[in-house]
């Protein structure tokens, strides 16, 4: 369905008069906020300028690049934007909790580097520094494992309370691994995923937009629901479950970014208890049907808790997957799981073999980064960051909370720990803008903007402050400029009914003898 919608919404866009007026603000809220968008261009052009020029360089010839500064606000508003806001993606260094960029601006991170950065960059460095050390001799010899890997293999055993190991090159790969070694098990083909959840880029775990093919053999059910419970009792098919814990954040709701932010009907919030008891009924239900529950904890994995979403919320997986941080900043991806789902062969039938490899796999060097990494995760230092740590990160979100709150500012905080989304209490056609102030105020978020900001645990609460401080004036200065106008008739409902009819109107333009081209600009 969402594959069929997708393909059927045409592209147009706001030309220069629209563009500040798409909700009907009067003459003079237009005006204030093309003053604030031109002197925030300004900015952007002057301060940004060797990032964006070294960007603008190689984006023509780099496919990811061309896609994630195409998808960075709702697709009527981007050309407008993409003339005016360079600001690149160049770094030259990282500190602390900050990233410098080419021209020298130092920003605070909130990126969290797509959730690897648990403990602050410099930890990493070190990770990486020490562990090319400890392997060198060996140097990139594959196939035989250095010996640092015992101690990985036993490590990450104890801490996932599982059995047996493999190790990938990336996150997606252990995941597929999983699915793969759960219908072998099980002589089952269907996957059962949960409506929004990310688990890498595979085919099977992707169904609808962005995969060009339907996955045929995938089941997606409604998170924390109880007919989904039914499904799982009542269908035969059903090899393995998998559930991304990220989702208790936003069940239902795709990672949330800022390019579909067309209103503000984004909304997130994150109720541990309710979560947990959700699991719980899972795992009842995998054990009582002789389904394999996989626990995908790439991104919570060592972030929520030193064993991961396993600890946090008190429930046991057949399979965990683990990536991004574990092995210390270097790529990788990791199962764990019990015995009797991870062999990949049979004794009685020598010739039925569930088949796995990867050039790569246990690289000395990403080996001994792993070590490191887990050395360090049982010393004093690193166990303190762990301390209250659900505590801290709540208390900084609801004290952000209550000072947006008081100053009658429309953006608040939901939180998983320290994974934050921003969502906006008032309805909104320009929301998107946020991320920009923010950027001005020296914060750097990552592509998908405010919808996911990531903490390292690093963080002080000088550094948090500072931050709070930043999203606080980035906001009042957003709401200076006029760009959360708003009128008793604007509800979500109504901007969302308004886009609908341009997306008609723009189709009709497309397909009539009579319209436009195919990029109907509106103005
Ligand atoms: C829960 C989860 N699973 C799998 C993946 C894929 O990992 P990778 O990007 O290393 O392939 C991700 C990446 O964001 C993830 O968050």
């Amino acid at each position: 369905m969402a594959r069929r919608f997708a393909s059927l919404v045409p592209f147009y866009e706001y030309g220069e008069s629209r563009f500040f007026q798409t909700d009907g603000a009067p003459e003079s809220v237009a005006a204030s906020r093309r003053a604030g968008f031109m002197r925030l261009s300004k900015l952007f052009a002057e301060r940004f300028k060797k990032t964006a020029e070294l960007t603008g360089e190689i984006t023509g010839g780099v496919s990811d690049l061309q896609f994630t500064s195409r998808y960075r606000v709702p697709f009527q508003f981007r050309g407008y934007v993409r003339q005016h806001f360079k600001s690149g993606t160049f770094l030259e260094s990282s500190s602390g909790v900050t990233v410098t960029d080419l021209d020298g601006n130092r920003l605070y991170d909130l990126t969290g580097s797509y959730g690897v950065n648990v403990f602050g960059y410099d930890f990493y460095k070190e990770c990486i520094e020490r562990g090319a050390e400890r392997v060198r001799d060996l140097g990139p010899v594959l196939g035989a494992y250095h010996p640092v890997t015992a101690y990985n293999v036993r490590r990450l055993l104890q801490i996932s309370g599982q059995d047996e190991i493999s190790f990938h090159m990336s996150g997606t790969e252990a995941v597929m691994q999983a699915v793969r070694l759960a219908r072998y098990h099980t002589g089952r083909n269907f996957l059962v995923r949960f409506c929004g959840a990310y688990h890498g880029w595979w085919g099977d775990v992707q169904p609808g937009v962005g995969n060009p093919l339907a996955a045929r053999e995938t089941y997606t059910l409604k998170d924390m629901d109880r007919a989904s419970l039914r499904v799982l009792r009542n269908r035969r098919d059903i090899a393995c479950v998998l559930v991304n814990p990220l989702q208790g954040l936003h069940p239902n709701v795709s990672a949330p970014g800022d390019s579909t932010l067309i209103d503000s009907g984004r909304s997130a919030h994150f109720d541990r208890d309710a979560y947990a008891a959700w699991l719980r009924e899972l795992r009842a239900e995998c054990s009582a049907r002789g389904i394999v529950l996989i626990f995908d904890e790439v991104f919570v994995g060592f972030r929520i808790a030193p064993g991961g979403a396993q600890e946090y919320f008190d429930v046991r997986a057949d399979m965990v997957t683990y990536g991004k941080t574990v092995a210390g900043g270097l790529p990788v991806g990791v199962l764990c799981g019990r015995a009797e789902f991870m062999r990949r062969f049979r004794d009685d039938r020598p010739a039925d073999i569930c088949f796995a490899r990867g050039t790569f796999n246990a690289h000395p060097y990403v080996m001994g980064a792993m070590h490191e990494f887990l050395t360090r995760l049982e010393t004093a230092a690193v166990g303190g960051l762990y301390r209250d740590l659900d505590a801290t990160w709540n208390s900084r979100a609801k004290a952000l909370n209550d000072r947006l709150t008081a100053a009658e500012l429309p953006v608040r905080i939901a939180n998983l720990s320290s994974i934050w989304t921003i969502y906006y209490s008032a309805p909104s056609r320009y929301n998107w803008m946020f991320q920009y102030y923010l950027r001005a105020s020296g914060l750097a978020l990552s592509w998908v903007g405010t919808g996911r900001l990531i903490f390292s645990l690093n963080y002080t609460e000088g550094d948090f402050s500072e931050v709070a401080d930043r999203i606080l004036s980035a906001a009042e200065g957003m709401q200076r400029d006029g760009w959360w106008w708003s009128d008793p008739k604007l509800t979500n409902k109504s901007i969302r009914r308004r886009v609908f009819k341009e997306m008609i109107q723009a189709r009709w333009a497309s397909t009539s003898p009579m319209g436009s081209i195919s990029s109907p600009r509106i103005k």
